[in-house]
């Protein structure tokens, strides 16, 4: 499975930040032996609505990755613009994935209730928000990950009938 991460930080592509614990926290989690994926793609990119969706598209209309994971901007300050960024990406939605995140990670702390993060699929790419924290980064990844092999296998018609994975 091929991964982009794109890291979403007005204060990281300003360089004022130089730390990028976040997208670490991703590509260590998707390239560990529970997924064995491979990290494809990856960028950071201010709290910009039209420059956020320009990379997702052109990642997504490249082929260059299965999943698109996004992390950051996915809150309600005034110049978090991710989810919004993502539905222009978007041909269809995909609100399972998020409404997963938050449910199976509010045992946590009921905060993940304040992450609008959302999902959706272009072509044949599915792009996930997730949150800006490293904390809360592996803690949406404990989710979701076990989702995406069977997700990706839909999409990219790996298989043709929906029989679920053993679990
Ligand atoms: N989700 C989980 N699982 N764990 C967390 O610690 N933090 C929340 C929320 N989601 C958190 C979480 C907080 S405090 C905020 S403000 C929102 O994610 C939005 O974060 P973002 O704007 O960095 O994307």
């Amino acid at each position: 499975m091929r991964i982009g991460i794109l890291t979403i930080s007005t204060s990281f592509a300003r360089g004022e930040r130089a730390d990028d614990a976040s997208g670490d926290a991703i590509a260590a989690s998707v390239t560990g032996p529970d997924l064995g994926a491979q990290v494809t793609q990856r960028a950071f990119v201010a709290d910009d609505r039209a420059a956020i969706r320009a990379v997702v598209v052109g990642w997504a209309d490249a082929g260059a990755c299965d999943v698109i994971l996004t992390t950051g901007g996915t809150g309600f300050a005034p110049t978090d613009i991710t989810p919004e960024a993502t539905g222009d990406a978007c041909e269809r939605a995909a609100p399972g994935l998020a409404e997963a995140m938050r449910a199976g990670t509010a045992i946590h702390t009921p905060l993940a209730y304040l992450s609008r993060a959302t999902a959706g699929i272009r072509g044949r790419t599915l792009i996930v928000n997730l949150p800006g924290s490293p904390k809360a980064v592996r803690e949406c990844l404990a989710v979701l990950l076990p989702l995406l092999p069977h997700a990706v296998a839909i999409l990219t018609e790996q298989v043709r009938q929906h029989t679920p994975p053993s679990s």
